[in-house]
């Protein structure tokens, strides 16, 4: 029997059923029975069959790809709940789609992170909970408490079991500095930076590398693969800079287009991802894929507790 009462409820949509359950298991509390299917003509088509009048809901859904169909999904559900008189509604997004375009940097284009920011709000969100977002600033856009946590106790987890010795911290682009130097200051390790430039969506260029890796064993962190492109270069530099063993590890698993082959082609030698989008743990042989349901079923319990989020950072 687990420790909750009544007043609390998981609820799933498609975009991540394994993180679902995982999460589910890790809580020992079962999600609620809800059917999230489509019309013929492609329509989602959503009925909660549990009471949820009153109750403290989180949806689990994190707007990974397909994007938008997933962002509707969260949508609909939020709605659902809200005319269903749920007490409060968390979304629980652990990959948080949308949020790369979260400035005008050239004229006629959305700010996409924003819409998404308005939407979810409008259409009846309380509360957010999120992991490791692109942007940590977007935030912002929000005027409902948005919980963010970081992949960093578990990687680091990961990283540690490896045993890797005297290592070098890489980012792959100098906007991951900041994520790069606390990987770095937890293990006590050293600091580089691949200076990556963006060409396209899927095609990136290296101008520089700052710090020194030869003959060191190198741990290259990013928040998400999306093409692999970034992370893959990031991985070539290093090796040509004379790095030993590599080790690449990153909160999101996106893998679009050329994203596998990228990494299979790629001289890393080890990476670690997380379970925030859904991966076949057997997609490459050196992947592991490894669970943030452990943290975001501890923080789902803290939320509906009222107990504290940032104990769980370290
Ligand atoms: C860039 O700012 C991000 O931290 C990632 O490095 C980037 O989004 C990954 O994209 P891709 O895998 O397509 O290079």
């Amino acid at each position: 029997m687990n420790s909750y009462n009544e007043s609390i409820r998981l609820i799933s949509g498609n975009a991540n059923p394994e993180l679902a359950r995982a999460i589910s298991t890790e809580m020992d509390l079962p999600l609620a029975d809800a059917s999230v299917g489509r019309f013929p003509d492609g329509e989602i088509d959503i009925k909660i069959n549990d009471d949820v009048r009153g109750t403290d809901c989180f949806i689990l859904q994190p707007t990974c790809p397909p994007v938008n169909e997933n962002w509707i999904e969260l949508l609909l559900l939020i709605d659902c709940l809200r005319r269903a008189s749920a007490g409060r509604i968390t979304a629980v997004m652990p990959y948080y789609g949308y949020a790369r375009k979260d400035r005008k940097d050239e004229g006629r284009v959305p700010i996409s992170a924003k819409v998404v920011a308005n939407t979810l709000i409008r259409v009846g969100a309380d509360r957010l909970l999120t992991l490791d977002m692109h942007a940590a600033q977007i935030q912002g856009f929000y005027d409902i408490p948005v919980d963010h946590l970081y992949a960093k106790p578990v990687l680091l987890e990961a990283i540690n079991g490896l045993g890797i010795d005297d290592p070098v911290v890489v980012t792959p682009d100098v906007g991951g500095i900041k994520m790069a130097r606390s990987y770095a200051k937890a293990l006590g390790a050293d600091l580089a930076i691949v200076d990556k430039r963006r060409i396209s969506g899927s095609e990136t260029t290296v101008e520089h590398m700052i710090g020194k890796v030869d003959g060191r064993n190198v741990i290259i962190v990013d928040d998400m693969i999306s093409t692999g492109g970034s992370i893959s270069q990031a991985a070539q530099v290093v090796r040509d800079h004379g790095a030993k063993q590599i080790v690449i590890a990153v909160s999101h698993g996106v893998f679009c287009g050329p994203a596998l082959e990228r990494l299979k082609a790629c001289p890393a030698d080890k990476i670690l991802v997380t379970d925030t989008n859904p991966i076949q743990s057997d997609l490459l042989e050196k992947m592991e894929v490894v669970s943030v349901a452990g943290l975001l079923g501890t923080a789902i319990q803290n939320l509906h507790k009222s107990k504290s989020i940032s104990s769980l950072f370290d």
